[in-house]
């Protein structure tokens, strides 16, 4: 186990270059099973959700080949399982898109049912609702989703909640069923966009994407390609976010700025500059404190839930009180008694949390309770006085590449160290202040 060790107080300066984008590769690896042929996958994360996912696919036959730290070749061919277990749900729930895939191309599949997480119960009614209205049978025993069908059939699906997960999981699945089928209601993330990008890359015929309204028209087989995943939109705001916080100058290459909107909007709204390239994005932050707002996350292109620990974080730092209110996720704000043991001030009064903001945090040691919450803290610990130690960091690195070197790059001081390694603890800090 390892933790992160950060002094605090240095304003990031320079220039990062973000990685792929995670949730789109999640869809996009289970994606590329859905053919015979060899596909190419570039601009993949390094991150171990994605090797975890890797790991399932080789589990179940398919041929992965890692060309290198960011390129995987895919051969989905020799498959001969159907079934992914618990093991790997537990670790990456995402693996559930293996359903839509194998459904899709064999017209069965088996994927163990996941439980809640930490941020939420999470259920997976809309992505079962879609298989169904597919024309395949899904049945629960024994803590397995158990899905087939003679055949799969276009269908028109209304989903009730806007869902990332389920609207690409029926997405995978149509693609290789007879006829026409309409998504509506559909998830809008950029990251849809992209495995839809990448299906039509194979051969499959979605339009639509991006909007709520996805149109698929079903093809036998799907065949061999090559694909570059797209910008992680999340890693970039969570750069963004740490530029501001610090009072840095950051220039964030290999992004989207269309897909950072709502993040560029909430940090000009408080008095940060943000300049915007064709595909980098540069954050200055203010000399003096920046200003309080309320925030609401929503669905794309509303303020990403992803987002919300990062953007609190800041505000917490803000002049004001600010409002933050969680739409998506029933359990969102772990972080906050971590937070306010920094010497944020923060109350949580149901969705919301009520923010006033101090004027610094003090350095403590903190435990990450998930992935994005972790990356709020260490952006905390970036901009808090003396050293802060950030544990559970696990989850961190399910979704930052190389999070502590990037960070140091930008003139952070932060290390990766073994849990309870006093020396390599001592040593850190030795350095720092030498
Ligand atoms: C994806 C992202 C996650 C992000 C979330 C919302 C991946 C791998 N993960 O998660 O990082 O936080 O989108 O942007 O891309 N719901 C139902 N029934 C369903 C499905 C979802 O009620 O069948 C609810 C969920 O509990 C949640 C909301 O719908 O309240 C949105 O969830 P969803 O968009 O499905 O999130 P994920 O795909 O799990």
């Amino acid at each position: 186990m390892d933790q992160y060790v950060i002094k605090g107080g240095c304003p990031l300066q320079g220039e990062v270059v973000i990685s792929g984008a995670k949730n789109a590769a999640l869809g996009i690896l289970a994606a590329a099973i859905m053919t015979d042929e060899t596909v190419i996958i570039d601009n993949l994360p390094d991150v171990n959700d994605i090797n975890v996912l890797l790991q399932a696919i080789e589990e179940i036959g398919a041929i992965v080949e890692r060309v290198d730290r960011h390129t995987v070749k895919i051969n989905g061919s020799q498959i001969t399982g159907m079934s992914i277990d618990y093991e790997f749900i537990k670790k990456i729930r995402a693996s559930y898109y293996l359903l839509g895939a194998l459904l899709g191309k064999y017209r069965k599949a088996q994927v163990a049912l996941p439980g809640g997480c930490n941020i939420g119960s999470r259920p997976i009614d809309q992505h079962i609702k879609g298989f169904r209205a597919l024309g395949a049978q899904v049945k629960i025993e024994q803590g397995m989703i158990d899905t087939k069908a003679e055949k799969l059939v276009g269908s028109h699906i209304y989903m009730d909640v806007v869902s990332v997960g389920a609207t690409i999981n029926v997405m995978m699945a149509a693609s290789l069923a007879e006829g026409k089928t309409i998504i509506e209601n559909a998830a809008k993330e950029p990251h849809i966009v992209d495995v839809a990008n990448f299906l039509n890359s194979m051969g499959a015929n979605i339009k639509g994407a991006g909007t709520d309204v996805i149109r698929i028209k079903g093809v036998p087989s799907l065949h061999g390609t090559e694909y570059s995943i797209i910008p992680d939109q999340i890693e970039a705001g969570t750069f963004m976010v740490a530029a501001a916080a610090t009072k840095g100058d950051v220039l964030i290459k290999n992004v989207i700025p269309k897909h950072l909107e709502a993040i560029s909007a909430k940090l000009v709204e408080i008095g940060a500059k943000v300049v915007e390239y064709d595909d980098a994005v540069r954050v200055i932050g203010a000399k003096e404190r920046l200003g309080s707002t309320h925030v609401k996350t929503l669905p794309y292109p509303g303020f990403p839930t992803d987002m919300q620990p990062q953007i609190a974080t800041l505000l917490a730092l803000s002049e004001g009180t600010s409002i933050v209110t969680e739409s998506i996720f029933e359990n969102r704000f772990k972080y906050v008694a971590e937070l306010n043991r920094m010497g944020a001030s923060i109350t949580v009064e149901g969705n919301s949390a009520v923010i006033d903001g101090v004027e610094g945090f003090t350095g403590a040691s903190v435990s990450a309770p998930d992935l994005r919450a972790g990356a709020a803290l260490v952006v905390a610990g970036l901009v808090a006085e003396g050293y802060t130690i950030v544990d559970q960091i696990q989850y961190i690195e399910r979704g930052y590449e190389a999070f502590e070197d990037k960070m140091n790059g930008l003139g952070a001081k932060m290390k990766k160290v073994p849990v309870d390694d006093e020396k390599e603890l001592q040593k850190f800090m030795l350095q720092v202040i030498g």
